[in-house]
């Protein structure tokens, strides 16, 4: 049995009801920019006859920017807060109806730009508006840097390895989606925790534990905060994703039987694919797996239609790390809780390029890794929902996850520590937790936009190239550019752009099923963040085009 709600045409049409679409978005954008350079330029204040509609973009439309988290500070982006990612509510994705937009991240955006009268603002960024608002600002070398804006020669300056030097080459970072690099003000936290406060942490009588303690705990405030979840308790910490995932996997797994059925996605990581395999052979259980389009998108009706009573758990990245697609995790999570199902969303991806809220989402598991989102290796969390963690029971058994211990039998401590067994990685913890507020400071609005203003110019410059395929052309994306050369070796090329100082990734990205759907075992990667500039992806890219024509 399949209980669609009634209004539910198919889940391609909830999925294009479920926000304005890209274009009116990009139209309404241009619209009320217009509207405030005419203010600006006559010394007015808006809110006069409308404006007329900005002719259509160059390039392709801005993808839709992610939603703010509950709690978070107030972002102070002045690019317009567009469609949502996902949906807002179930009922809204069942409606036939789009529902009306948002405009009050447009209106703010104008009110932000009045204060940029002297520069030409361009209705929608494309390369060539991009260099003229660089020329304007007088910072032809470095990224877009205006008044109140995401100013990227700060955070460069934050990460000391950005000054390295590789074959004689400034590095170019854009090995993101393997991993990121870190600001001073993580490597500070590491270094003091060592250096004042190390200790085990929850059982001693002394000053460092309490210490420790306390800067360990503060780091779950910071994640869940983070996260938007509700409380710290429901906050886990883990070695990384792929701990995170094999957690759940082995605390759902007593509860499944012959015949139940796990949902993932074509797109998922090994890590999101390989555990619940380990869960199904052991249980009985069988795995379904939701296609993706030519584009890289999930076919959401595909996916609907696995959806069942059987089905137990639903699996799927936030972001895919071989194709950048964002998948409607909203939407897919409201469709599998119809089902009775619980939902993992895998963030590893995601967190690091926008927000997140877990209670917008509906998930009953988040998982991320510190590594990816500038916080150090070996560390990350799982947000899993007070009610999932009180049903389920632990995985590791150990220290610190016990109440109390007999030979005959033990009583468990209370979650989240009931799911914690043994010593923690404290000063890691803490290392995310100030990575974290790294990312808050600057601006996780800001830095959605700036990353998407980003991704536009390098698949421009990219796919101007003779020769290049990009695969994986999603509707929404986070940084990530896969890409072949046919007749180019991908490891060829790696190790090429490593002499002119650039690192991308080569290979099959632990997520071969996504790369294999386009007929190809392996990709050159290069992804994306916050501190890349216009002027490395020049550098990628003259690079690149040069290898296209044989000349490098
Ligand atoms: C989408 C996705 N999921 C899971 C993982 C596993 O992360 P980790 O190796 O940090 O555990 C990765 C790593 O690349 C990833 O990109």
């Amino acid at each position: 049995m399949n209980p669609a709600p009634e209004t539910l045409q198919s889940a391609s049409s909830a999925s294009a009801a479920h926000s304005p679409t890209p274009e009116a978005v990009s139209r309404i954008a241009g619209r009320f920019l217009q509207e405030a350079l005419a203010v600006a330029a006559e010394g007015g204040v808006p809110g006069g006859p409308a404006m007329p509609v900005a002719p259509a973009p160059s390039l392709p439309p801005l993808p839709s920017l992610p939603t703010a988290t509950a709690g978070a500070p107030v972002p102070s982006m002045p690019l317009p807060a567009a469609t949502p990612i996902g949906i807002a509510l179930p009922a809204a994705a069942y409606s036939s109806q789009p529902p009306a937009a948002d405009l009050s991240g447009l209106k703010a955006f104008v009110g932000r730009i009045r204060g940029l009268d002297h520069l030409q603002m361009p209705a929608v960024l494309t390369p060539s508006s991009v260099d003229s608002l660089r020329a304007a600002t007088g910072r032809p070398g470095g990224g877009l840097s205006l008044p109140g804006m995401f100013d990227v020669n700060a955070v460069r300056r934050d990460f000391p390895i950005l000054q390295e030097r590789v074959n004689g080459k400034p590095l170019a970072w854009f090995d993101n989606a393997a991993t990121t690099q870190k600001p001073q003000a993580v490597i500070d936290a590491l270094s003091s925790f060592y250096a004042h406060d190390n200790s085990n942490i929850h059982r001693g009588a002394h000053t460092l534990a309490a210490r420790a303690t306390d800067a360990y705990e503060h780091s779950r405030q910071t994640v869940q905060r983070f996260l938007g979840a509700a409380s710290p308790d429901e906050i886990i910490f883990v070695r990384g994703c792929t701990e995170g995932i094999n957690l759940v996997a082995n605390i759902l797994a007593p509860s499944f039987e012959r015949g139940d059925e796990i949902v993932l996605t074509e797109l998922e990581h090994h890590a999101n694919i390989v555990p619940w395999q380990m869960v199904a052979a052991r249980t009985g259980a069988v795995i379904r797996v939701a296609p993706i389009d030519d584009r890289g998108d999930v076919i959401l009706e595909a996916y609907e239609s696995l959806l069942g009573p059987r089905t137990k758990i639903v699996s799927l990245s936030h972001a895919s790390n071989s194709l950048g697609t964002i998948l409607p995790v909203e939407l897919m999570t409201a469709l599998a809780k119809a089902r009775g199902a619980r939902v993992l969303v895998d963030g590893a991806q995601s967190v690091s390029h926008f927000p997140v809220d877990v209670r917008r989402i509906g998930c009953d598991f988040y998982v991320f890794s510190g590594h990816k989102i500038f916080g150090p290796t070996g560390i990350g969390a799982v947000f899993a929902t007070a009610e999932a963690q009180a049903a389920l029971p632990p995985w590791q058994g150990g220290g610190n996850m016990i109440r109390d211990v007999t030979f005959a039998h033990t009583t468990y401590a209370d979650p989240p520590a009931k799911f914690e067994a043994g010593t923690p990685n404290i000063a890691d913890a803490i290392g995310m937790g100030a990575a974290l507020d790294y990312v808050v400071q600057r601006g996780r609005e800001q830095i959605a936009a700036y990353e998407h203003e980003l991704l536009h110019y390098a698949t421009g410059r990219l796919t101007a190239i003779d020769g290049l395929r990009l695969i994986g052309t999603a509707r929404e994306k986070v940084g990530v550019l896969s890409f072949v050369i046919p007749g180019h070796d991908v490891v060829e090329i790696g190790k090429r752009l490593d002499r002119e100082g650039i690192a991308v990734r080569a290979g099959h990205h632990c997520a071969q099923p996504s790369l294999r759907h386009f007929g190809v075992e392996a990709t050159v990667r290069p992804s994306l963040a916050f501190y890349n500039t216009h002027a490395e992806i020049d550098r990628l890219a003259d690079a690149v085009a040069a290898m296209a024509r044989g000349r490098l």
